[in-house]
């Protein structure tokens, strides 16, 4: 059977969900671009007794549908079907290959929980570690300027042309990280570790605040900070928002050096 994906034609699809020590399975028929929220949504609101999965925004803001997808990280809010039939990874950072398919020609599609958390049931889970190496107070806000001052233009049509680039504030943004905990799911690292979202979170406010400097790189410098990474950079590789964690490490490890 071909793995080309026609724009328009159903996907027959063969979902087998985590749940407890075993799986439950459904077969959907899904359109290209529906989203694996998307079909449990459906089945569930259907009737089908789909086990228990976290959602919210449905638009990859929120952070809380990771799951682990056929051996990868990923938001099942922003995972397509026409995704699922296309050739792809099954570990972060491998060679893409072609999907499973089971005798009726159905993509087999597996869905666990995130590796490292707690499950609370079926595929949802408590995302405690994520936050736990965060540091307690650390702001969220980008400054729109090194000096964390305001930035306006000079020109007021810049402001008009790209209103985003332009806050009288001096902030642009909030951080990139939605706190989903991919990279941590996906970091092999089984000793003590902070992970890479919280090693980002600090190296941010390294950057940002030289009030924090020193704890910032007293909490890199720990046993359980940059020490414990491998650069395996499965990190990076799953983060959906191009956080990559591991350049940030990479930064505090820099910032280590520089101080030996
Ligand atoms: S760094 Fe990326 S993968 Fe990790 S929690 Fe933040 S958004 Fe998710
Ligand atoms: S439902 Fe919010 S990121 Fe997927």
């Amino acid at each position: 059977m071909s793995d080309t994906v026609s724009a328009s034609a159903a996907i027959p699809l063969r979902l087998r969900i985590r749940d407890g020590d075993g799986y439950a399975e459904f077969r959907v028929e899904a359109e290209p671009h529906r989203t694996v929220l998307d079909l449990l949504e459906r089945l569930r609101s259907g009737g089908s007794a789909v086990p228990a999965y976290r959602h919210s925004c449905h638009h990859g803001s929120c952070g809380t549908c990771g799951a682990v997808i056929d051996g990868v990280e990923a938001l099942m809010c922003l995972t397509r079907a026409a995704d699922l039939a296309a050739p792809r990874p099954r570990l972060p950072g491998g060679p893409a290959v072609p999907p499973e398919r089971d005798e009726a020609g159905a993509v087999i599609v597996t869905l666990e929980p995130l590796s490292k958390m707690t499950v609370v049931s079926g595929i949802a889970v408590v995302p405690g570690p994520v936050f736990a190496g965060i540091p307690k107070g650390a702001s969220y806000l980008r400054p729109a300027s090194a000096d964390g001052r305001a930035s306006l233009p000079p020109d007021p049509a810049e402001a008009v042309a790209d209103p985003g680039a332009w806050r009288p504030d001096g902030r642009v943004r909030f951080e990139a990280c939605i706190e989903c905990g991919l990279c941590v799911s996906a970091c092999p690292v089984a000793v003590p570790f902070i992970g890479p979202a919280a090693l980002a979170a600090v190296n941010r406010e390294r950057e940002k605040r030289p009030e924090q400097v020193s704890a910032m790189v007293a909490i890199a410098a720990a046993p359980d900070g940059v020490g414990p990474c491998g650069r395996h950079l499965a990190c990076s590789r799953v983060c959906p928002q191009a956080v990559f964690p591991g350049k940030h490490i990479q930064l505090l490890r820099n910032a280590l050096a520089s101080l030996a």
